[in-house]
C-alpha cells in the first residue's frame, strides 16, 4: 500500500501514533470548520494515472450513462411547498458510471478496502466503527463527466461522501458548493431558489488535484459539478462506507443507479 497512498505524509498505517492522532485531529477540526477536509497528494505521484489506465477501457465500453432531470432535494415535492416554487426547479445530471465488480483486483478497490484507511476515516467522522459496503456494485464506483456532462445541485442523502479525484478535465468539471444553505431547522427554500437562479454570492469553487482524497459533509451544503469542457473526461472514484457491516442495495435502487440489478 506505501507505493499507491504516500504513507509518509498521512501515516494511515501508524495507528495511534502522535503523527496519526495529529493527522485525525486537523481533519476533524476542517470538517467542523469548512465542512470538508481535502488530504491532497494522497496517492503517489502517478498512481492517479495508473487508476485512470486501469478504468479507462472499462468506462469505454461497459458504463452505465446515468441522466436525468431531477431537483436540489432528488424528491418529486416537499411538503408545505407549492409545485412551482422556484426551489423545485429541475436541473439536468449526466454522467457515465462504472462499478466495482467491473473493476476487481484494481488499484482503486484495493484502496478501498485498506483497512487503516476505514478506521482512519471512522475516527475523522466521530464514529466507533465504518464498513466497507458489501454490495458488489455499489461499494466503490468510479463516474467519468464528459464534454457537456454535469452533476447538478443537489443535497446529499448520507450524511459524509469519500471522494478520490482521479483525474481533472481541462475546463469546467468543477466542485462548487454553498456551505449550509440550510439547517436541520430552516430549509431556506427562498435562499435556494437564489442559489438556483445564480445569486448566491457565498458559492465557492473548489480546486481540486488529482490524488487528493475528499470528505465532505454534503446534507445541508449544496453542491454541483459543474459542466465539463474539453476533450479530458473528469474522473471521480466514490467510496462507500456504512456504520454496521453487510449494507447492501436492494435490486430496485441497483436497477436505478446502475441500469442493472446485479
Ligand atoms: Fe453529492
Amino acid at each position: 500500500m506505501k507505493d499507491l497512498i504516500d504513507l509518509d505524509r498521512y501515516p494511515l498505517d501508524r495507528e495511534n501514533s502522535g503523527a496519526w492522532s495529529a493527522l485525525v485531529e486537523k481533519s476533524r477540526a476542517e470538517l467542523a470548520r469548512d465542512g470538508m477536509f481535502n488530504l491532497e497528494g494522497f496517492l503517489r505521484p502517478g498512481v492517479a494515472e495508473k487508476a485512470v489506465a486501469e478504468i479507462r477501457p472499462i468506462m469505454a465500453s461497459r458504463s452505465h450513462e446515468h441522466r436525468r432531470w431531477h431537483n436540489i432535494y432528488f424528491k418529486p415535492d416537499l411538503p408545505g411547498l407549492a409545485a412551482d416554487h422556484p426551489a423545485l426547479q429541475k436541473v439536468e445530471t449526466i454522467n457515465h458510471t462504472v462499478c466495482a465488480d467491473q473493476f476487481p483486483d484494481s488499484l482503486i478497490l484495493a484502496v478501498y478496502e485498506y483497512e487503516p484507511l476505514i478506521r482512519f476515516l471512522a475516527a475523522t467522522m466521530d464514529k466507533p466503527r465504518l464498513y466497507a459496503m458489501e454490495d458488489p456494485l455499489a461499494r466503490a464506483n468510479v463516474m467519468s463527466y464528459r464534454q457537456g456532462e454535469a452533476l447538478n445541485w443537489h443535497f446529499d442523502r448520507s450524511e459524509f461522501t469519500t471522494t478520490l479525484l482521479l483525474q481533472a478535465a481541462e475546463q469546467g468539471g468543477e466542485f462548487e458548493y454553498r456551505t449550509d444553505l440550510r439547517s436541520d431547522d430552516d430549509p431556506n427554500y427562498d435562499g435556494v431558489a437564489r442559489l438556483l437562479a445564480g445569486h448566491d454570492e457565498q458559492a465557492r469553487i473548489m480546486k481540486v488535484r488529482p490524488g487528493t482524497l475528499n470528505v465532505f459533509r454534503g446534507k445541508n451544503t449544496a453542491h454541483r459539478v459543474t459542466t465539463v469542457r474539453g476533450r479530458r473526461d473528469r474522473m471521480i472514484a466514490v467510496f462507500s462506507y456504512y456504520e454496521r457491516p453487510g449494507v447492501t442495495f436492494s435490486p430496485e435502487e441497483r436497477l436505478g443507479f446502475y441500469g442493472r440489478s446485479r
